[in-house]
């Protein structure tokens, strides 16, 4: 694992813009991995401006997300495939079909995360993939306990996941209880993990994940047997 300590969440965004970019720009096929939440929002509008300026055109990418909430559509405000359109997806030259997000409205939640997984192995993996934290060390919806073997799948929420993605909701009720998410394996076959992680409340998850004991109970600690990780982080004492 690679840390790289950035001053604060601005400079963090900044940076992880920069290496999205480069990415984009040097490659003739990219397959992105793209997260959601408070964390890469900011990457997003850094990166869009550098694709607009430069007017790249992004027919040569492919982008997989990591996670949908079971039960909304993407006509809805709270859905990630909403929250990808309106943040990324309108703003650049990127055409629909080239973007996949889990359908969590789909009728057979079991056939959406088998086509979900075949569809990535059918693009030859995902090459770049961000990630977010949770503060209980999930990554993409992996609560604690998820197997390191498992594919994608539908997941429980846990108490305090719900607990903090009702900030974007408008209480704890309208939180959806389950989601569609990518599996660790899935994460972990990856070719390279650029992880964000902005403030001291993920400063347990994080040294849980990088310091602490390989364990399914710390979803994040899988990321110590991959082999191409970089960690962009504010948070002080971590390296
Ligand atoms: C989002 C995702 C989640 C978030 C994590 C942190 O697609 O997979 O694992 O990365 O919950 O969320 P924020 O960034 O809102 O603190």
């Amino acid at each position: 694992m690679r840390s790289v300590k950035v001053k604060n969440y601005d400079e963090m965004s900044m940076e992880a813009a920069m290496i999205v970019f480069d990415k984009i720009v040097h490659s003739n096929r990219l397959v992105l991995g793209l997260a959601t939440g408070s964390t890469p929002e900011k990457m997003y509008e850094y990166l869009s401006d550098m694709l607009n300026k430069n007017k790249v055109d992004l027919s040569h990418v492919t982008t997989v997300n990591l996670d949908e909430y079971v039960g909304l559509s993407p006509e809805d405000a709270q859905s990630y495939t909403h929250y990808m359109r309106r943040i990324f997806f309108d703003k650049v030259n990127i055409p629909l079909e080239n973007t996949n997000v889990p359908n969590g409205v789909a009728e057979d939640l079991e056939a959406e995360t088998k086509r979900f997984d075949e569809g990535i192995e059918k693009l030859g993996g995902v090459d770049l993939q961000i990630l977010g934290i949770g503060r209980n060390a999930h990554i993409a919806f992996n609560e604690p306990g998820t197997s390191f073997d498992s594919n994608t799948h539908v997941v429980n929420l846990t108490e305090s996941t719900i607990r903090d993605n009702a900030r974007f909701f408008h209480s704890m009720e309208d939180v959806p209880t389950q989601a569609i998410s990518l599996g660790l394996n899935t994460i972990m076959n990856a070719k390279e993990i650029l992880l964000m992680a902005s403030g001291n409340n993920k400063r347990q998850a994080l040294l849980d994940s990088f310091h602490g004991e390989v364990t399914e109970d710390v979803p994040g600690s899988v990321l110590q047997r991959h082999h191409n990780v970089t960690v962009l982080t504010d948070i002080d004492g971590f390296n």
